[in-house]
């Protein structure tokens, strides 16, 4: 069933004011490739709608939102190890909490994430130290020009920090309909990141875990049901080994983390904060108080202004420390054409 001028404000974790022109929400492969076959997702523009935790929209989104509704998952045992198989619209921090509680560890550092799981691949979600793509065994996905589904193991996703297959070659191309993940009972704790160890006794449960990540973040990071936000706004940025090692002597307290594969990560919520923007605030939105990687909805703004403040942000750590900041939520409909004017 397609329904007709949607309001979608309370469906993106920004808060931003959408109606979206037609919306179809398949509960299973069956009706997704009914909508295919009935012509629907040839008609003009098209717009995924997972959880709406990544996702930034415009007032009016024109064409087709397709909002995957798969919501079953269940567990096949092998030995120590189970593969859990989840469909995309299984809300993902019910999902970590459900595992973990039952002492399967594998996606416990994962835990408070919004979304559901069919988008966590497209960004490859991340946090203290673990990323999907090192719980994921395979991904099943429905191609939108024919209908066709298609299986793809986890070395064929092009996995990188936030990136993926899904991003580029195949963005706007496909649907997720299912993960299949990987957990097990003989893992353990990934406390490496931060001060999670701290928190806990030497030898914690996934639960405990799990529940320590959740504390951490509800410290850090303000809840979207409060306060308008998409999670981190840019993403860190990775620069040459010298150009760290400049930075470094200049700031010496500066946070950085060098990669496997060359290059130093650094933190794009220190270099924001640096430039004295934590609290900031410019009409309906802000940079949050307590974490300066996150941008906040204080109600009432459009897209185009989050993107100008977002612009001003990114100007202000461009011209202090001469790194260019990436955004990190996609844009919905003709925001891509409308961001290039509110740039110029
Ligand atoms: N920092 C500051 N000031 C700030 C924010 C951060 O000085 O306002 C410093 C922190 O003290 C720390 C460093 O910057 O030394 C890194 O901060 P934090 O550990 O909070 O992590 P992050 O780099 O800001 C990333 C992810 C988060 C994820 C955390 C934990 C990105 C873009 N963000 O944030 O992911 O939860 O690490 O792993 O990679 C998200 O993607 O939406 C998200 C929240």
């Amino acid at each position: 069933m397609i329904e007709h001028n949607v309001d979608l404000s309370a469906s993106n974790t920004l808060g931003l004011a959408c109606i979206a022109e037609r919306v179809a929400t398949p509960r299973c492969r069956a009706a997704l490739s009914a909508l295919v076959r009935d012509g629907h997702t040839g008609r003009g523009p098209l717009t995924l709608l997972s959880g709406g935790s990544n996702l930034i929209l415009p007032e009016r989104l024109p064409g087709l939102t397709l909002r995957p509704a798969m919501t079953q998952w269940w567990l096949e045992p092998r030995g120590n190890d189970a593969y859990v198989h989840v469909g995309a619209g299984v809300n993902w921090h019910g999902l970590v909490m459900a595992l973990a509680e039952r002492g399967w560890w594998g996606l416990e550092n994962l835990a408070l994430i919004p979304g559901h799981c069919g988008a966590a691949p497209v960004q490859n979600i991340g946090a203290y130290g673990v990323e999907l793509a090192d719980a994921l065994e395979s991904l099943t996905l429905m191609h939108l020009d024919d209908g066709r589904f298609q299986r793809l193991g986890v070395d064929e996703c092009d996995f990188g920090y936030r990136e993926s297959l899904f991003k580029t070659e195949l963005d706007g191309r496909v649907v997720i309909t299912d993960l299949t993940l990987r957990v097990s009972r003989a893992g353990r704790a990934r406390l490496g990141y931060g001060d999670l160890a701290s928190r806990l006794s030497p030898a914690p449960t996934p639960w405990q875990v799990a529940e320590a990540v959740c504390a951490v973040r509800r410290e850090k990071l303000p809840d979207p049901a409060e306060l308008g936000n998409a999670g981190s706004f840019f993403k860190n940025p990775v620069v040459d080994g010298s150009r760290a090692q400049a930075l470094r002597q200049a700031h010496p307290d500066m946070p950085h983390f060098a990669l496997a594969e060359g290059g130093v990560k650094l933190a794009a919520g220190w270099l924001i904060d640096q430039c004295g923007l934590k609290g900031w605030r410019s009409g309906h939105f802000g940079v949050h108080e307590r974490q300066a990687l996150v941008i906040v909805h204080h109600g009432g703004g459009s897209a185009q202004e989050l993107l100008a403040v977002a612009a001003q942000v990114a100007a202000r750590v461009r011209d202090r420390f001469d790194i260019e900041l990436e955004r990190e939520p996609r844009l919905a409909g003709m925001l891509d054409v409308d961001e290039r004017a509110s740039l110029a």
